[in-house]
């Protein structure tokens, strides 16, 4: 810098590794709000392209807020490695496309999240890969429809928006025999409530925009599970697409985090009541909650699941109408249709988030048009209650 000029570098001035001590002391991490970092020497630049040392490189393969968030859900999810995307689909598809190749094929529980089935459904075969489909309550289905070319087993349990239950262990051990790698989605239990690489997953996948946030403030998924195949979705699919978490994101959920244990056992006690009160209504056909006797696999659930999360759905008598005019009625329940949020949420799925489901696949999934999805949050149950009570009366 030639002498009399202002220098507006500065960052030249305060360097970053003069405040590093006292950042990284700090009780939160770091927002690390950067694109690049500046390098030693070029031998170890060199290195780092090779992947031969760990350090920092440009923030679209890794920035030390990121691979914080993702040591801290592998860490909770009992996981060796992980890597944090711009939003759950993103997790979803890195995961499959860094899996197959043309000609393969995954096999996929029957119950999936919209954008998950129209993933398998619409997206996966436009490059060679085919979804072959198993019923929730028939595991062994997977030993059939597993073969040579199966890239991969997902399973999504419980399920978005029915609340299907998914053996865990009981397709983990298929998976496990024939080879093939076991992920399991789990956005709606999180490791609070289920931790599926315990019970034989090789990877767990987050949409982080839901419960590991909880505020509603950001979109964000994450994959964590076995280093070797972490390191194949880097290496393939994650730098080349481009699909990383942004620093500020990744430094929110880290404190969002702090508290999920103690959100999930309030959205659990929360569900509970709203689902016995809805089952006990006159007005309430069925109740899907895998917390309640009723459920079908409510034993499966309680075999793997520690708690059975805030997610509650029924069918109200009468038709689409109906389960419209509930949803418009409601007050305190929120007309969003996001879940796992602080407030509860009520949506219509058939019309929204399954929307690009057709009659059949709907019919296959079990949404009807008088389903209703509630997401239950953390107010006080007795207001949720009132209020659907209320809702209830109209119809
Ligand atoms: C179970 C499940 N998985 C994945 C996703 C996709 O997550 P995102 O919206 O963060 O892309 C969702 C979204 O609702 C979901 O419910």
């Amino acid at each position: 810098m030639k002498k009399g000029r202002m220098d507006t570098r500065v960052v030249k001035n305060v360097k970053a590794t003069e405040l590093s001590r006292d950042l990284m002391e700090s009780d939160n991490f770091p927002f690390c709000l950067t694109t690049t970092y500046r390098y030693p020497d070029a031998v170890t630049i060199a290195k780092r392209f090779k992947g031969e040392d760990d350090g920092m490189v440009y923030s679209r393969m890794n920035n030390p807020t990121t691979r914080a968030l993702a040591k801290k859900v592998a860490e909770l999810e009992g996981a060796e490695a992980g890597l944090c995307f711009s939003t759950g689909m993103s997790a979803i598809t890195n995961v499959f496309l860094s899996l197959s190749n043309a000609g393969n094929n995954v096999v996929v529980n029957q119950t999936v999240y919209g954008g998950t089935h129209k993933l398998v459904t619409d997206e996966l075969p436009r490059f060679g890969i085919t979804a072959r489909r198993f019923e929730n309550a028939h595991p062994e289905q997977v030993e059939s429809l597993a073969d040579e070319k199966t890239t991969c087993i997902f399973v999504e349990t419980p399920s978005n928006p029915t609340l299907g239950i998914v053996d865990i262990a009981a397709v983990a051990k298929i998976a496990k025999k024939k080879g093939i790698p076991l992920v399991v989605d789990n956005t709606f239990s999180t490791p609070v409530l289920q931790q599926p690489i315990s019970l034989g997953a090789d990877i767990v996948i987050h949409s982080a925009t839901k419960y590991l946030n909880g505020s509603a403030s950001l979109v964000a998924g994450i994959a964590v599970g076995k280093k070797e195949l972490i390191q194949k979705i880097y290496d393939r699919t994650f730098w080349t697409f481009g699909s990383t978490l942004g620093a500020f994101d990744a430094g929110m959920l880290l404190l969002s985090i702090q508290s999920v244990a103690v959100r999930m056992q309030r959205h659990c006690e929360n569900a509970l009541k709203v689902a016995k009160f809805l089952e006990a209504h006159p007005k309430v056909e069925r109740v899907f909650y895998p917390g309640l006797p009723s459920h079908p696999q409510h034993e499966i659930a309680k075999k793997q699941m520690k708690g059975f999360g805030g997610i509650v759905a029924f069918t109200v008598k009468g038709g689409r109408h109906t389960a419209q005019k509930v949803v418009d009625s409601t007050q305190v329940c929120e007309r969003l249709i996001n879940l796992g949020q602080n407030i509860t949420t009520i949506c219509h799925n058939a019309s929204t988030t399954h929307s690009e489901l057709d009659e059949e696949a709907l019919k296959k999934a079990g949404i009807s048009e008088n389903f209703i999805r509630l997401s239950v949050g953390l107010e006080d149950p007795q207001d949720i209650m009132e209020d659907l009570g209320e809702a209830l009366k109209l119809v």
